[in-house]
């Protein structure tokens, strides 16, 4: 590690703790705890995770890093700090709740922060660095990697608060990928560990067609998926709030989906099925992807699915599938 990462490294290891500091312990960080505490977070899960402030000052973690001694241009390059049109270097991240972003070893590489007051954008994230490279960390891998190798399984979330409400909900294997999709990179990760990951993204058009891309991406890394059986309208962390911890192991983790039954419906919101036409394609497609199911049990298990609810015979399905499957071959 160069000397240069090593003091960007040090430098956020400050700055977590100062801005842990404030929100736990004083009336600088009163609003930030003030705003956990109403979404739910206990003081053990602020700890754990290092959730912290940084108050609406422009110079107030600037000041601090001098008087340790951290050149600004360092400071600039770890994010901490930003470089303004005019010149003038301030705090990059102010009046904003804080999520540390930890490597694989608990280290700070990186900050997420959250705005408690309708600033836009509503998550600014730490720019990317040698040290921090999105699309090659999973949020919350540290501390979940025991937990995943024990089970075998990881669930995957979009967000920070999904991860720290599940993991307050007692899912403890949860990692979240960081405001964008899924990488190649993370995939592999996720496979060095594990047989499956439930994806267990927001239950909206964009969660659902990111959650429908991971499930490639995870599949082509050998890894088994299933989908988290979320309520429409709601994400992870609204559903916990709402019904519980219970609910969530038992309806949504446990009962979470294969990838064909999500595909299946995910299918559907492309056609109208009232339509005699888009009932026909839509089954066409299904067919497509059912044809690329290895265990013929698994086939039939869906094709008797397909048959009973739209009234087509089992024999004409499985004639198509299996055209389909000569096509493959
Ligand atoms: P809450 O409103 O705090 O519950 O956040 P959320 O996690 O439900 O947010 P959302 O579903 O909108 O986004 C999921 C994840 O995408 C967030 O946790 C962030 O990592 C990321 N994200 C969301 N909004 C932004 C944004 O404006 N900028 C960036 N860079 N990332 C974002
Ligand atoms: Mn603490
Ligand atoms: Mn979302
Ligand atoms: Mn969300
Ligand atoms: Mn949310």
């Amino acid at each position: 590690i160069s000397l240069e990462n090593q003091n960007l490294l040090d430098a956020s290891g400050w700055v977590t703790k100062l801005y842990h500091h404030l929100l736990r312990y004083t009336k600088d960080g009163k609003e930030g705890y003030q705003y956990f505490h109403d979404r739910g977070i206990t003081d053990d899960t602020i700890d754990v995770f290092q959730l912290g402030f940084a108050p609406n000052v422009k110079d107030f973690t600037a000041e601090f890093l001098q008087k340790k001694g951290f050149h600004q241009q360092i400071l600039v390059k770890a994010g901490l700090l930003s470089l303004n049109e005019d010149n003038t270097i301030t705090d990059r991240f102010r009046g904003r709740v804080m999520f540390p972003i930890r490597n694989h070893l608990g280290k700070t590489i990186a900050f997420g922060g959250r705005t408690i007051s309708d600033q836009e954008p509503k998550y600014l994230n730490s720019p990317e660095s040698d040290l921090f490279q999105k699309g090659r960390i999973l949020y919350n891998f540290d501390l979940a990697k025991k937990h995943i190798r024990k089970q075998s399984e990881a669930v995957l979330f979009e967000g920070y608060m999904d991860v720290i409400s599940a993991y307050q909900a007692g899912v403890k294997n949860a990692v979240a990928t960081l405001g964008t999709s899924l990488t190649e990179s993370q995939a592999r990760l996720l496979r060095r560990y594990v047989d499956t990951v439930i994806i267990c993204y927001d239950a909206d058009k964009p969660g659902t067609d990111a959650a429908y891309k991971a499930a490639g991406m995870l599949q082509k890394a050998g890894c088994e998926v299933k989908i988290g059986n979320m309520r429409e309208d709601m994400d992870p962390d609204d559903f916990i709030k709402e019904f519980g911890a219970e609910a969530f192991q038992h309806q949504v983790i446990k009962s979470s989906l294969t990838f064909t039954s999500f595909y299946m419906r995910y299918l559907k919101k492309n056609y109208n099925l009232s339509l005699e036409g888009d009932r026909i394609h839509y089954i066409e497609k299904l067919l497509e992807h059912l044809a690329t199911i290895e265990s013929s049990v698994e086939r039939e298990y869906y094709l008797k699915e397909v048959s009973d609810s739209y009234n087509v015979s089992m024999d004409s399905l499985i004639q198509e599938i299996q055209a389909n499957r000569e096509k493959m071959a």
